[in-house]
């Protein structure tokens, strides 16, 4: 199933006012990982070009790294917590399973005007995000969104499972969406993308946890409430799935490959990465990674490489960038963005 979202012609235009990210001071390594589990740097570095990934302190909450983003994000667009009319926070680790991760944010924001809730989209859920949030400002029921993508992926990771424990890390990007008042704004939403394959939803998941298995004493044993997945699988759908993302993203903004400036992929494994910009023919010159430093922290991933490439030489004004992410569901989401 596949959206028609976005083309934004007919409504009001949407930009990015200002990006933020937060990620902790903690930094595990591939060595550090070699001591916990049977696997080596070279194995790591080889298969998805991570070598350190950030993680959170025992009382460091997803609300907490969401906050941190969240300020940085309403600094940059010049706003405070009482000017937002809406936070999204999407993640798949909560601090709570109610209320919503977005409600404490909102707390600690002072965005008392602001309505909030969370969506749970994997690792595309930034993009669904800067969907919803750009429709509502877009068809004028809302001025200021704030979205967010965060995730304390550490407190749902087996650390004795070497599949799974070398891919993620932890931390938290947001951006403040508003309505564009002139030409000279940064940050135009051109076009955006959303898909969703409920067939797949074995193939990458937390089983327990939920109402269909709560955990128990007995199953907490085995790891029930950590994530799952069949990485080979996963791979193919990923780079399937992004590539046509990209494709429609691209066309919707009436650009073709050639036209993107650069690209802000989900960072889960360069190897996907280079497939799929190989078959874009988009060079590697054009691609942000930094998936080397941070792993793949789902939600946060595709926010946290905005605001970095953003604030960085890699992005000069008038630059149109092609955002993609893929994750759990299956979901996939795509946007084009002139900064
Ligand atoms: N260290 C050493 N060896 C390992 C490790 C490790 N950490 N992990 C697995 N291996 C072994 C396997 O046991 C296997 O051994 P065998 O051949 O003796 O059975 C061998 O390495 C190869 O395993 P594969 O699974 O085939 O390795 P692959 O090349 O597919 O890489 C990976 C695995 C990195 C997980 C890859 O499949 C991948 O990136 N998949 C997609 C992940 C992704 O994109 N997720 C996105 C969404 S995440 C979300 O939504 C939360």
């Amino acid at each position: 199933m596949t959206s028609n979202a976005a083309n934004t012609q007919s409504l009001l235009p949407v930009r990015i006012a200002g990006t933020g990210s937060y990620v902790p001071k903690k930094i595990l390594t591939n060595h550090d990982l070699e001591k916990m589990v049977e696997t080596s740097d070279d194995w790591i570095t080889s298969r998805t070009g991570i070598k350190e990934r950030h993680i959170a302190a025992k009382d460091e909450f997803t609300s907490h790294m969401a906050t941190h983003a969240a300020n940085r994000a309403l600094e940059q667009a010049g706003l405070q917590g009482e000017d937002l009319d809406l936070i999204i926070v999407a993640t798949i680790t909560p601090d709570t399973l109610t209320p919503a991760t977005a409600c404490y944010v909102q707390q600690s924001l002072g965005a008392n005007r602001a309505i909030a809730f969370d969506i749970s989209a994997a690792c595309s859920g930034f993009l669904y995000a800067l969907e919803f949030a750009r429709v509502a400002i877009a068809a004028g029921s809302v001025k200021t969104a704030l979205i967010i993508g965060a995730e304390k992926l550490s407190a749902f990771v087996n650390w004795t499972d070497r599949d799974t424990c070398v891919l993620f890390g932890d931390g938290a990007g947001a951006a403040v969406l508003s309505a564009q008042k002139n030409d000279s704004d940064t940050g135009k939403i051109l076009s955006s993308h959303l898909g969703t394959d409920g067939k797949q939803t074995a193939i990458l998941n937390i089983p327990g946890g939920g109402s269909a298995c709560p955990i128990t004493l007995q199953n907490a044993e085995q790891h029930l409430a950590a994530l799952s997945m069949q990485g080979r699988e996963v791979f193919k759908c990923a780079v399937n799935a992004m590539r046509q993302a990209s494709e429609i993203a691209i066309e919707k903004a009436g650009l073709t490959s050639e036209d993107i400036d650069l690209v802000i992929p989900h960072q889960a494994n360069l190897r996907i990465i280079d497939a799929i910009t190989d078959r874009l023919k988009i060079s590697k010159d054009r691609v942000f990674i930094n998936l080397d430093k941070y792993g793949n922290t789902s939600a946060a991933a595709v926010a946290i490489a905005l605001d970095e490439a953003t604030r960085s030489d890699a992005v000069k004004p008038g630059d149109r960038i092609l955002l993609v992410a893929f994750g759990a569901g299956l979901t996939w989401a795509s946007a084009v963005i002139e900064w």
